[in-house]
């Protein structure tokens, strides 16, 4: 804070403390300490006020908390820059320091079995359960947000139980993802190919790649669009379509895979705007400990029968 707002803030807070204690005073004076039957000499509809001092009790409850209030900003950071006599608030009183502070302990408490897992390999992370059941809570309060508390994904994030995945599956890629993040970068084609072009090769990708038939009534020559796809895709989503991991291109013969949607309509959006998929890197917050359970536990996520299932289909 700047040394005018700090002095503004002072002189405000400290002159209306001086005020009120002014007013409650001076309002005070010359009233005899016994109740009166005389009068203010104001008439509201025929309601009449007493003259009466404050009650004894009333007035020390305000004197009270002037000298609480007073008190407090000579204890505690309140006053602008200034940081209270108490020790502990150095740095001013924000949330964020009583958060360091819980922050500071837990990891002292935890850091030490967050070490032992981190030197054992995720596969074998993946096998314990008191490790899932870290690394589930972790995932609980910082993925579930965008991959869904059963982190089956929603539009435009990935499902990470299902086996399909867009930059690798191996259990160090999977934590390579979440480390340092990824950045899916799908072209926007529009003005290459033109709007029937953008049909066309949607066409194919529907027809041809996923194996469904096109909606009645639509414009699109799926032979047109293959020959596009040959030109235009191929490089990043490989000859048969199948993808490739280290680029992040998802395979687009797996449509239940999708994370902008498979509908002619959507597919076109696709591929008309291109997609920006970002997975922020968790390497600064979390850490490597804790991104090695939370490594482990995604990957326990597709290592059974359910999950094997939905990528045969
Ligand atoms: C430069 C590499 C590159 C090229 C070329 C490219 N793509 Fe992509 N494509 C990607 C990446 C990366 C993604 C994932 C984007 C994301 O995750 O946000 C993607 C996503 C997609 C998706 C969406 C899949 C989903 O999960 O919803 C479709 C459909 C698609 N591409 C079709 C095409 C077609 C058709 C072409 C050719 C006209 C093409 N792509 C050319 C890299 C490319
Ligand atoms: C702000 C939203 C967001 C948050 C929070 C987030 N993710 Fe992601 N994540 C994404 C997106 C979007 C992608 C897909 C990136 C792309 O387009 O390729 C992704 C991709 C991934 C992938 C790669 C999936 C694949 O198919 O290869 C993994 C693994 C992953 N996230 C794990 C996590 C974990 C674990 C956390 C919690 C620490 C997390 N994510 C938090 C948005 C998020």
């Amino acid at each position: 804070m700047t040394t005018f707002w700090s002095t503004y803030i002072s002189v405000l807070t400290i002159g209306s403390l001086i005020g009120l204690a002014w007013l409650l005073l001076s309002t005070r004076k010359g009233q005899s300490n016994s109740t009166t039957d005389q009068t203010m000499g104001h008439s509201f509809d025929g309601i009449e006020e007493y003259d009466n001092p404050l009650p004894k009790w009333w007035f020390w409850l305000f004197v009270g908390t002037l000298v609480f209030g007073a008190g407090y900003l000579v204890l505690y950071p309140g006053l602008g820059n200034w940081k209270g006599i108490l020790p502990g608030y150095e740095n001013g009183w924000t949330g964020a320091n009583e958060w360091q502070k819980e922050m500071e302990k837990a990891d002292a408490k935890f850091g030490p079995i967050f070490a032992r897992y981190a030197a054992m390999p995720v596969e074998e992370v993946a096998k314990d359960p008191q490790a899932l059941k870290m690394g589930g809570r972790l995932f609980a309060s910082n993925c579930s947000v965008c991959h869904g508390s059963d982190a089956k994904g929603a539009y435009g994030f990935p499902n990470l139980t299902d086996n399909d995945w867009r930059w690798g599956g191996e259990p160090e890629t999977i934590k390579a993802s979440i480390m340092n993040g990824r950045h899916g970068v799908m072209p926007a084609w529009a003005e290459v190919i033109g709007e029937q072009g953008v049909a066309d090769v949607a066409a194919f990708v529907l027809t041809n790649l996923d194996g469904r038939s096109l909606p009645e009534g639509v414009k699109a020559d799926p032979v047109k669009g293959q020959e596009i796809f040959a030109g235009n895709c191929v490089a990043c989503h490989g000859p048969e379509g199948k993808g490739t991991p280290a680029m992040g291109a998802p395979n687009l013969t797996h449509p239940q895979a999708f994370i902008y949607g498979s509908s002619f309509a959507q597919l076109q959006q696709t591929i008309r705007y291109g997609r920006q998929g970002q997975m922020p890197a968790q390497a600064e917050i979390q850490g490597n400990d804790k991104v090695h359970l939370l490594a482990a536990y995604v990957y326990s996520l597709s290592q059974n029968d359910a999950a094997e299932k939905l990528t045969a289909q």
